[in-house]
């Protein structure tokens, strides 16, 4: 038991500890301060997770976006995101136990990539933070809110999107995307702006005893 305290508050100091480690700190005893402890071991253990089931939905969707752009150019490739980026979502939320998703404050698909209220903020947030000059890639957010685990991390704009996202959109490809989403919001983009973000969100318990 002691030596789960300690490895506990060692966990604390070096504040990044392995997923073992945050199991078995998981089970610390009910004093206030382990308690605590374990809960923040805990969550380093999920961010650990929703980061690598992320990271995973980014590579899937950028696999077999530039696969579909190099087959059969743009046009396809509409036809691809249009059906292949939800499946992906879909696949990789049941695999990974994270509900994954991809959300923006300027839409394309009204029906997954509308952020609720609390994601809009963390959007709203990246962007402040990448002004005042944090790196893109270090936007990250994680919190544990009404019963369930929220991670976010902020994505990109690259050249690569402009194509489908930019401001100078190929008239044929325009009129597919308007046809597809009649209500696109997501063009308009210089490369180097946030595009949006990845969710991952997870049912946890309740403080348990
Ligand atoms: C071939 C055209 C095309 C290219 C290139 C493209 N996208 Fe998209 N993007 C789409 C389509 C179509 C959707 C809607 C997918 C859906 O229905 O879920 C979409 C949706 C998104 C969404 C989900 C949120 C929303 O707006 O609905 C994000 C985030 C996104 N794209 C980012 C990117 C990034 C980053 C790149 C470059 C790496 C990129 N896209 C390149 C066509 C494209």
């Amino acid at each position: 038991m002691e030596a789960k305290i300690l490895l506990a508050f060692t966990c604390l100091a070096l504040a990044a500890c392995s997923n073992e480690e945050s199991s078995s700190t998981a089970r610390a005893p009910a004093a206030s301060a382990a308690v605590e402890i374990a809960a923040q071991s805990t969550s380093t253990a999920l961010r650990a997770d929703a980061a690598v089931a992320v990271q995973r939905f980014g590579r899937q969707l950028q696999g077999e976006l530039q696969q579909a752009m190099a087959e059969g150019g743009p046009l396809q490739a509409v036809a691809v995101c249009h059906l292949r980026a939800p499946a992906i979502a879909d696949e990789l939320s049941e695999e990974t136990g994270f509900q994954l998703a991809r959300v923006s404050l300027k839409h394309r698909n009204p029906e997954r990539g509308q952020p609720s209220d609390w994601q809009r903020e963390v959007l709203e947030s990246f962007d402040r933070r990448l002004a005042a000059g944090t790196s893109a890639g270090e936007l990250a957010f994680s919190s544990t809110a009404e019963g369930e685990y929220r991670f976010m991390k902020a994505i990109p704009t690259a050249p690569l999107c402009l194509t489908c996202h930019g401001t100078a959109i190929e008239p044929r490809l325009q009129a597919e995307l308007t046809a597809l989403y009649p209500q696109d919001l997501a063009t308009g983009y210089q490369a180097g702006e946030l595009r949006g973000a990845f969710v991952a969100l997870r049912k946890v318990d309740g403080a348990k005893p």
